[in-house]
């Protein structure tokens, strides 16, 4: 059985095999340092395993460019997000005559090789208007581009550490989920991206996606995120308990996507839905304010992106949903494109508001959160009171 092709051909692979690992580790112990933060190691660990296929290291200045400014990499191909080692002048400067540098974790443990190709200055504030369409530091990921350095380091890298991942229990690279897939036997699988607990309008686009094809790749970020979205251990364990309760086993994957959420809105959703091609799947969902934040971007924008690209250069098939909700008239899930009702009828919660509500050990209506996943969510703010 054949997957669907990688972006830009074959999934990339930067892990050395333990043999050249340990000559590659001896060598960079003698080299520069530069510490990575954990952005940039998630960055390093999805390169090197091939989820950003087809990148090879840290955006050079051409591939730079483009992709600020025209959504595409160098050779053409669409890439919407800058992959970026942004270093402050002064290490920069010291690294001007410099090959190679050792990448280094937080604790100082070195975890991979870059082959410095390219130092160069880039201007944060038109990376912030392109890829977030604001400068406010108020946005994480602007803020996060504010506070990096104004210098990048661009050239290919090396894994040269095994990967430590946050839930071992689950595959995270596209090698193992593209395997799993093999073994289920579909031809077709819907990827979801989510940074949340999954709620019933969740399960509803989902179950609408799985109408129409193989299988679903439940498929959380459990990279950064914001400090009040919900840490991923707790949402993982709310997905396997969702699943098993409501999912036929053999329709459904949970694999984990350790990147770092930039809440760049319909930039991301471009961004989510190529990795997830890496990953396997041959459709994306992309619901209303996909990887938005505030309201900086419009209901619909992150569908709206998808139009400026052939659906032949992005090769992974969207499938866009509107914003859903119960309906106590319905009696079931829907949107405006299925319910007459008025507001009043639908269950809207914000994740603010059930935020709140978990916070003081309240329970959201069944409408809005399964029960079984709200008890998981409970346990994290401990009482779990009594329905
Ligand atoms: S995201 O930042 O990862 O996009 P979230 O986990 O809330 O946030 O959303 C996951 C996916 O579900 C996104 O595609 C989003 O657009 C979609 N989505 C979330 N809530 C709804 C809703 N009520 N109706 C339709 N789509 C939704």
């Amino acid at each position: 059985m054949s997957l669907i092709t990688p972006h830009g051909g074959h999934l990339v692979n930067r892990r050395l095999s333990p043999r050249l690992r340990a000559a590659a580790l001896e060598r960079a112990a003698g080299l520069p340092r530069v510490t990575l933060s954990n952005v940039h190691l998630a960055d390093l660990l999805l390169i090197a395993t091939g989820a950003y296929s087809p990148l090879t290291g840290f955006l050079t200045r051409a591939d730079y460019q483009a992709v600020v400014d025209s959504m595409h990499l160098s050779n053409g191909l669409p890439w919407s997000l800058p992959i970026t080692l942004a270093v402050d002048a002064e290490t920069a400067h010291s690294l001007r005559h410099t090959e190679e540098v050792a990448l280094t974790d937080r604790d100082g443990r070195i975890v991979g090789l870059l082959e410095l190709a390219e130092i160069f200055p880039f201007d944060r504030e038109h990376e912030a208007r392109q890829v977030y369409r604001t400068t406010d530091a108020a946005h994480p990921g602007v803020a996060r581009l504010l506070a990096g350095g104004d210098h990048l380091l661009g050239g290919d890298v090396w894994l040269l550490v095994e990967p430590q991942w946050a839930f071992p229990h689950l595959p995270h690279t596209p090698g193992e989920t593209r395997a799993l897939i093999v073994e289920q036997g579909w031809r077709s699988v819907v990827g979801f991206q989510t940074r949340n607990p999954v709620h019933r309008a969740h399960e509803y686009i989902q179950k609408c996606a799985l109408e129409i094809v193989d299988g679903l790749l439940l498929h959380p970020l459990v990279g950064e995120t914001k400090d009040d979205d919900i840490p991923a251990a707790i949402r993982i364990r709310s997905y396997e308990r969702l699943l098993r309760e409501y999912y036929p086993a053999g329709r459904t994957l949970l694999a984990a996507f350790p990147a770092a959420m930039r809440y760049a809105g319909p930039r991301e959703a471009i961004h989510h839905a190529l990795v997830r091609k890496n990953y396997g799947c041959t459709h994306f969902i992309v619901g209303r304010d996909h990887a938005g934040v505030g309201n900086y971007y419009g209901t619909y924008d992150a569908q709206r992106i998808f139009h400026e690209f052939t659906p032949a250069e992005l090769g992974i098939t969207p499938l866009f949903f509107e914003h859903t909700f119960f309906c106590r008239r319905c009696g079931g899930m829907a949107s405006a494109k299925t319910c007459p009702h008025d507001r009043e009828h639908h269950v809207t919660l914000s994740g603010t508001a059930v935020r709140a509500l978990l916070q003081r050990g309240e329970i959201p209506p069944p409408e809005f959160s399964r029960r079984e996943v709200v008890e998981v969510l409970l346990s994290q703010y401990q009482a779990v009171p009594s329905a």
